[in-house]
């Protein structure tokens, strides 16, 4: 059946809107209290295994707040954990591998798994959600890039800098590279199975791409992503989002992808530049400017569209939301993107 709101799909397909769509990263998580109340009564990965539980957390913001997009809840770690490396996420710490993959011994014995056998929770949450949003608005799947996955693969917990990651791949290259095309493999069966139980469109968070040089982003990052694309572009829009990556637009706008996202140290004008001008991008608001009062955001989300222009165009935040932000805040960043006029 036809999507009652699909601004989405019509931004990602680069047609005229009457105004631009509003999601923003993370915003199934800790700054609901709805969220809040789930998180307490079950540990991270069985929010993220429990259908029930994954549907219900993706469709809080919407039912809150009315994005044009819902985001399916889970995490770009479930990967390697179907890949057989263990993942845990320890309260107040953040992910945790307690055997990072640190040579080639390691990369051997990673598997390159069926997803139906391993990730099949996934596909129900999205079979579930679907059935909750009642086709009101899309549906987005995603992954992690595959160089931001080896990063905790190999670093066993979130970094500064991923000193350990970077250093495997410049010391090990043969074995980075291996383990580099198991993840791509299981990312691409993986996205190409979300899209067959539902979802409208999927992104690639290359959150880490902008720890490697512009060099080394092409060879340890961008190959790989480009893999994505390619194996999935015809069946449904792909966005990229690379934080810290506005070096590599210009070759992430030839690359077949639907839309790209930006962060906020880029700005619409440069980012318009390095892409041509065609593409759809996606983004780039300050995630901390949600701080600033609720009528400050209104003026910044007003001149933000306005840099960026109405079409080909997705609004969203630079990176994903911080849990501290308060309520009305969120609330007005939204509201100024659906009552905008030009
Ligand atoms: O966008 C959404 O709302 C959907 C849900 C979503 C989560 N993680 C839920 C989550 C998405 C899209 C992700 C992606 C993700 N996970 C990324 C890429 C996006 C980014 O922020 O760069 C990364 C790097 C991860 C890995 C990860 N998961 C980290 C580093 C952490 C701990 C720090 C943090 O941000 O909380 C997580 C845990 C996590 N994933 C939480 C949520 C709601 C918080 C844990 C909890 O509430 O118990």
């Amino acid at each position: 059946m036809a999507l009652k709101n699909d601004l989405f799909l019509k931004a990602l397909k680069g047609e005229v809107v009457e105004r631009p769509p509003v999601w923003m990263m993370r915003q199934a998580g800790r700054y609901l209290p709805e969220f809040m109340e789930l998180r307490k009564k079950y540990d991270f990965f069985t929010r993220c295994q429990t259908p029930e539980i994954a549907s219900e957390i993706t469709v809080q913001p919407i039912r809150r707040y009315g994005m044009d997009a819902a985001i399916l809840f889970s995490d770009i770690l479930v990967i390697p954990q179907a890949m057989g490396i263990e993942v845990q996420m320890k309260p107040d710490f953040g992910p945790y591998l307690p055997n990072p993959i640190r040579s080639q011994k390691d990369v051997a014995n990673v598997i390159v798994p069926d997803i139906h056998e391993t990730l099949d929770y996934v596909m129900q949450a999205i079979t579930m959600t679907k059935e909750k949003l009642a086709d009101e608005v899309p549906l987005i799947g995603f992954a992690g890039s595959p160089w931001t996955i080896l990063c905790y693969c190999v670093q066993g917990q979130g970094s500064k800098n991923f000193d350990k990651a970077k250093e495997f791949c410049f010391t090990q290259p043969i074995a980075a590279h291996q383990l580099l095309q198991k993840i791509t493999d299981t990312t691409i069966a993986y996205l190409k199975e979300k899209i067959k139980s539902g979802v409208n469109a999927v992104q690639v968070f290359d959150s880490w791409g902008g720890m490697l040089s512009p060099e080394d982003y092409q060879i340890f990052s961008w190959q790989y992503i480009q893999q994505i694309i390619d194996a999935l572009k015809e069946e449904a829009p792909v966005i990229v989002f690379g934080k810290g990556c506005w070096f590599a637009l210009g070759d992430m706008a030839k690359s077949g992808a639907a839309a790209l996202g930006v962060d906020w140290t880029c700005s619409a004008k440069n980012a318009r530049y390095l892409t041509g001008g065609n593409i759809t991008l996606q983004g780039n608001f300050d995630p901390a400017r949600l701080f600033s009062p609720p009528s400050e955001i209104k003026k910044m989300v007003q001149q933000m569209i306005q840099e960026f222009g109405k079409d080909r165009y997705i609004v969203n935040l630079g990176h994903g939301i911080l849990p501290t932000v308060p309520l009305a805040n969120a609330e007005a960043f939204i509201d100024a993107v659906k009552n905008y006029s030009s």
